[in-house]
């Protein structure tokens, strides 16, 4: 069979919405094994994953809601509605099959924590498209509660250790949204082809 990549960059759309089922545990390891083929330098494979499903998805929910708190995004709201957001974060939390957390082993050098960070990213575009694929939707999330050490204890990692690169949804798809375009990459080309004189944008 042959994929057209192409297509499926394109047409790949965040999912917010999902069906209950969950994504079986062996195609599931397919799609992971497959993204894992990504870029990564000296082969570190520098990805760690947690899956949280079932029961462990109100509890995960839960303490990033904590976190949310802590970071003030939901200081506008009254104790009231305070508890109403909490049940609607829940809810949400249940409604996606699986939660996947990614992260690093944080070395002594800042720039390697960069490269696999980076190479993490690259996984994670690789299990979306190969999901999609599948007809799999995902959404990858990324908040200041990824830097909340009171958060990464409360999930039993270390924040001296450990680094958190996102948390990715993943599930079959509800609802599709609409794409969105993006804007044509000639505007966002520099090109330069003598003296480090960058020419004029097409
Ligand atoms: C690093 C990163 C963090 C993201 N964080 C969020 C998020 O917290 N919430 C969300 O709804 N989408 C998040 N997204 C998804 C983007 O909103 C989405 O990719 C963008 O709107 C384009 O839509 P598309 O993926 O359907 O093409 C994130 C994407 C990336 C790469």
């Amino acid at each position: 069979m042959i994929i057209d990549v192409r297509k499926v960059i394109r047409e790949r759309r965040t999912i917010l919405d999902y069906k209950p089922e969950k994504v079986g545990q062996e195609l599931l390891l397919e799609i992971m094994n497959g993204a894992a083929y990504a870029p990564n330098h000296y082969m570190k494979q520098p990805w760690k994953i947690r899956i949280y499903e079932d029961d462990a998805r109100s509890s995960f929910g839960e303490k990033i809601v904590d976190s949310y708190i802590r970071l003030g995004y939901l200081k506008t709201l009254s104790a009231d509605k305070l508890q109403q957001a909490r049940l609607a974060y829940d809810r949400f939390f249940k409604s996606v099959p699986h939660h996947i957390l990614f992260y690093i082993e944080k070395e002594d050098n800042g720039y390697l924590d960069d490269e696999n960070f980076a190479a993490v990213c690259a996984y994670i575009q690789n299990l979306q498209l190969l999901a999609w694929e599948k007809g799999i939707g995902s959404m990858w999330t990324a908040k200041e509660t990824l830097r909340d050490k009171i958060f990464i204890r409360d999930i039993g990692l270390s924040p001296e250790k450990h680094k958190l690169v996102a948390v990715v949804q993943i599930g079959y798809p509800n609802k599709v949204p609409k794409g969105k375009e993006r804007t044509p990459i000639e505007h966002k080309i520099e090109w330069v082809k003598s003296d480090l004189k960058v020419e004029e944008r097409v």
